[in-house]
C-alpha cells in the first residue's frame, strides 16, 4: 500500500496524482530552497491563534499546505471556510519533529511493526509514532490554542474515513490528489 494513501481506495486520477504529489514532495524536501508557500493566501484565511501554528510549519509542509487549500477551493468553491483553515493546517501535527528529509522519505514509505522497529534509533522510532500520529498531535496543538472545534476535528480526522462528512471527504479528496 502506499504510505499517506489515506482510505487506501483512489479513484486512477488520484493515485497518479497522488504518486506525482509524493515524488514532488520528495524533491522539495532535497531542495527546500524551492518551497514556495502561499503564505499571504493562508494567512488570508487563518485567524490570528491558526495562523501561530501555521507559522511553526516547516516551508515544505506549508507549501503542501497551501497546495492543498488552493485545490480543494478549485474543485468545491463552496467549501466552508473552516474546511478551508482545516486543509492549510491538516499536517501541523508534523512540526513536532524538525524537518529531515531521509526521515521524512522513510517514513512514507515504511512503516515496520513494532518489533522491527524497536530494533530501530529512539530517533528513528519517534519519527515513525509523529507521522501514524500526526493527525492527533495536530489536533491537540491546535485544542490548546483553543482553535474553533470544527478545525480541530477537520484535522483530528483528515485520514479518513470521512463516514458521511461531506466536508471531511472533500479535505481528504484535495488531500490525496496534491
Ligand atoms: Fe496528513
Amino acid at each position: 500500500m502506499i504510505r499517506g494513501a489515506p482510505t487506501g481506495r483512489l479513484a486512477p486520477v488520484n493515485v497518479l496524482r497522488h504518486l506525482a504529489g509524493l515524488v514532488r514532495r520528495t524533491f522539495l524536501g532535497l531542495a527546500p530552497g524551492l518551497a514556495r508557500p502561499d503564505d499571504a493566501f493562508a494567512l488570508g484565511w487563518l485567524e490570528s491563534r491558526e495562523a501561530d501554528a501555521y507559522r511553526a510549519m516547516d516551508p515544505r509542509d506549508r507549501d503542501h499546505a497551501c497546495r492543498v487549500a488552493h485545490r480543494l477551493l478549485a474543485r468545491f468553491p463552496d467549501a466552508e471556510p473552516r474546511t478551508v483553515r482545516a486543509a492549510l493546517l491538516h499536517d501541523v501535527g508534523k512540526a513536532e519533529r524538525p524537518y529531515r528529509v531521509w526521515e521524512r522519505v522513510l517514513v512514507h514509505v515504511w512503516a515496520p511493526g513494532p518489533a522491527t522497529a524497536a530494533r530501530f534509533p529512539e530517533a528513528l522510532r519517534d519519527a515513525w509514532r509523529v507521522h501514524a500520529e500526526h493527525a492527533d498531535l495536530g489536533a491537540r496543538r491546535l485544542r490548546a490554542l483553543d482553535v474553533d472545534a470544527r478545525v480541530v476535528e477537520l484535522v483530528a480526522r483528515h485520514h479518513g474515513p470521512p463516514a458521511g462528512d461531506e466536508e471531511l471527504r472533500r479535505l481528504i479528496a484535495a488531500d490525496e490528489a496534491t
